[in-house]
């Protein structure tokens, strides 16, 4: 059955909504939707000038409202979806539900989207009346989005990431505090900075001293300093347990995501009845604004020349792009600061590994907000209503 296009829009204003909906825009998503703008705090307002017929702002908490429609895309964030998914099934709302948060992604009745690399996952899910479509964590699309090739070709045995992640992943208060930080350090110095006969271990304690005596309003949002430092740890904590499986092995949240999500985006592990493929790291925040960085290693089945697999993952989609492993490449495509507002998720610096030939090493960057969180969503907008 053809699905509808009376497509309810909700947390379209914030960050991963407006990046989604200038990608919509771009798209020309709207030329084929009856868009509904909904809103959490401004009912009855006028909706954007890009509005067709719906041209005011509906309540977000009404059930009712939001049971018209045939698809709703949220990016309001996992309170509202806690608070309103299980209402509107409950009703008897049988729509296509397509969300950013991360609150229904590990459902059985769920899938993870990243169509360039679990396209049969998602048409099997349709097939079977699947109605629950979630984007992925950033971290793992992004990563997914550059060496997708290696898990599709069967390759990996198992991988282990150390990531780089940007502030834009708490949110937008994160980026602005990163910020301002960042300006504080330097009015610190400037004097000091703008005499060039200066002492750089003046400088360098007085930073330091600036860094410890920020007060809580400079940290709110990070809790400790970002700006000229890093943080080693991301999302919730889960507990050390006496097994892995009790309780995540002292994993952080979005180490344990890594393994989990990358297994339910490719259909294996638990629930597929296959094994699921082991994938563990570290996942460190530093002061990036919107790119996720990642230090991937591999450890292969076999051994496949480098040559060959640059090549596959070349050859995967139309995003990912090779870089070649020279130092000038690198520093010039490889970086938050090169890829940013970009759609291309370029992988670099991959070689072998001293462990031995099985080992392989790949660093790839991502926009945290565009195939880390808005991308995937309009497109499986597309895939419904090609369905
Ligand atoms: N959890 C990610 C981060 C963002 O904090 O960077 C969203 O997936």
């Amino acid at each position: 059955m053809k699905i509808g296009n009376l497509v309810g829009l909700v947390g379209w204003r914030g960050m991963v909504g407006s990046v989604l909906i200038d990608r919509m825009q771009a798209e020309c998503d709207f030329d084929v939707i009856e868009p509904i703008f909904f809103s959490t705090s401004n009912a009855g307002g006028a909706a954007p000038a890009f509005a067709k017929n719906e041209t005011t702002l509906q309540d977000a908490f009404n059930v009712d409202a939001l049971k018209r429609c045939d698809i709703i895309i949220s990016a309001q964030g996992g309170d509202y979806t806690t608070a309103m998914f299980p209402k509107l099934r409950a009703s008897g709302w049988a729509g296509h539900w397509i969300d950013a948060a991360s609150t229904l992604r590990m459902e059985k009745d769920a899938v993870i989207i990243l169509d360039p690399v679990n396209m049969p996952v998602i048409q099997s899910a349709l097939i079977n009346n699947g109605k629950n479509w979630i984007g992925g964590n950033c971290t793992v699309s992004c990563m997914l989005m550059g060496v997708g090739a290696l898990y599709k070709a069967g390759l990996v045995e198992w991988m282990s990431t150390q990531t780089y992640q940007a502030a834009s992943g708490g949110g937008a208060q994160h980026m602005r505090e990163l910020l301002t930080q960042y300006g504080t350090l330097n009015a610190e110095v400037k004097a000091l900075l703008d005499d060039p006969k200066s002492a750089i271990l003046e400088i360098d304690r007085k930073v330091i001293d600036k860094q410890r005596s920020l007060i809580p309003a400079e940290t709110a949002n990070f809790g400790v300093p970002l700006g000229g430092s890093l943080i080693p740890w991301i999302d919730k904590d889960l507990g050390i347990g006496k097994t892995r499986d009790e309780s995540g092995w002292g994993q952080s949240k979005e180490e344990w995501k890594g393994m989990a999500e990358t297994n339910k985006i490719l259909g294996q592990g638990e629930g597929y009845g296959s094994k699921a493929i082991p994938v563990d790291g570290f996942c460190v925040r530093v002061g990036a604004m919107r790119c996720h960085s990642q230090a991937l290693t591999f450890k292969l089945k076999k051994n496949v020349p480098v040559a060959d697999i640059e090549a596959m993952i070349g050859a995967d989609n139309a995003w990912v792009k090779l870089v070649p492993n020279t130092r000038e490449a690198t520093i010039q495509g490889l970086t938050p600061v090169a890829v940013t507002g970009t759609m291309t998720i370029p992988v670099g610096r991959v070689r072998k590994l001293a462990m031995g030939p099985e080992y392989l090493g790949a660093f790839t960057v991502g926009d945290q907000l565009l195939w880390g969180a808005a991308e995937p969503l309009r497109r499986m907008l597309r895939i419904l209503l090609q369905a």
